[in-house]
């Protein structure tokens, strides 16, 4: 029996990119799915696949900057399965703008609560549940999650703050059996990019990127599954993650050099 066979792990942001890539790559284990996004239709179509490949799923479709909506995630979820053993917060978005070219603060705003607020709500109302059955949670944040990237203040923020939550909680769950893993990963070639918003607050429409030089969301979510299985404590997805954060204690001029070439080396 794999690690996931009847676990019941729900999956935020499924239905794209990293989210849809982990859902796909953990239906074979036969699972039960909870998969939670806006796009309904995306859900529905990842859920057939899903099920023709072993899992049973739920479909939510939900907004998670509310947090109404992701109490009534988890709730959906235990009325369904009566169990939960795994929660990924992966739900996310991104920016792609100078701080001083930003003509509405509001979209810090917008981005912690999807990143960051939407992560801690789930969290909080799946714990007692997860302390039930010693499982395990994930919280998608990100290089950036790490270290200052230009044009990313706002995601950089939201990144860095799901480390500091998620490494305190980790702390407090000492002895209960759940576990808490941080993903770091690198870029990812997904819809994230051109989804970012740009300083008029709207979605660039176009990624930024060269992204065929990007990792697959196939080849994440199969890193994603391995530090799941392992309970691991962080996971990066690249050298220059692993290697960063120790070299930005003993050069941190030269982890911004390296920050400020990736955005700019891959436009
Ligand atoms: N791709 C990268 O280079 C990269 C690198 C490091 C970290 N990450 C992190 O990985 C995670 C997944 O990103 P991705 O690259 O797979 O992005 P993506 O392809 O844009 O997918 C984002 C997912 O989040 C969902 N979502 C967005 N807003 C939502 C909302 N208000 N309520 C509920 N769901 C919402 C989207 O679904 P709907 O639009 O249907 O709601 C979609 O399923 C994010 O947390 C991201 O920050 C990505």
């Amino acid at each position: 029996m794999a690690t996931f066979t009847d676990q019941v792990v729900i999956v935020t942001g499924a239905s794209e990119g990293i989210g849809r890539a982990l859902a796909l790559a953990l239906a074979p284990q036969r699972p039960k799915l909870v998969l939670a996004a806006r796009n309904e239709e995306r859900l529905g179509s990842l859920a057939s696949v899903c099920n023709a490949n072993g899992a049973e799923t739920l479909i939510v479709r939900a907004d998670l900057t509310d947090e109404m909506r992701c109490r009534q995630l988890i709730q959906r979820a235990m009325e369904r399965f009566g169990r939960l053993d795994a929660l990924v917060n992966n739900a996310g978005g991104t920016l792609w703008t100078r701080v001083e070219d930003v003509q509405d603060t509001g979209v810090f705003e917008r981005i912690m609560r999807l990143n960051y607020l939407s992560s801690v709500w789930c969290t909080f109302y799946a714990l007692p549940h997860l302390k039930q059955t010693r499982g395990r949670i994930v919280a998608l944040s990100s290089l950036a999650g790490l270290t200052g990237v230009p044009t990313r203040s706002g995601y950089a923020a939201s990144k860095h703050a799901l480390f500091g939550f998620f490494d305190s909680l980790r702390i407090e769950l000492e002895n209960s059996g759940v576990s808490v893993t941080i993903i770091a990963p690198d870029f990812v070639r997904t819809e994230i990019h051109k989804r970012a918003l740009g300083s008029d607050g709207r979605p660039l429409g176009k990624s930024p990127l060269e992204e065929r030089r990007l990792m697959s969301a196939e080849e994440c979510a199969a890193l994603i599954v391995e530090a799941m299985e392992k309970r691991k404590r962080v996971q990066f997805t690249s050298w220059r993650g692993r290697a960063g954060r120790w070299l930005k204690l003993l050069a941190p001029g030269l982890i911004d050099r390296i920050a400020r070439n990736a955005i700019e080396a891959r436009r």
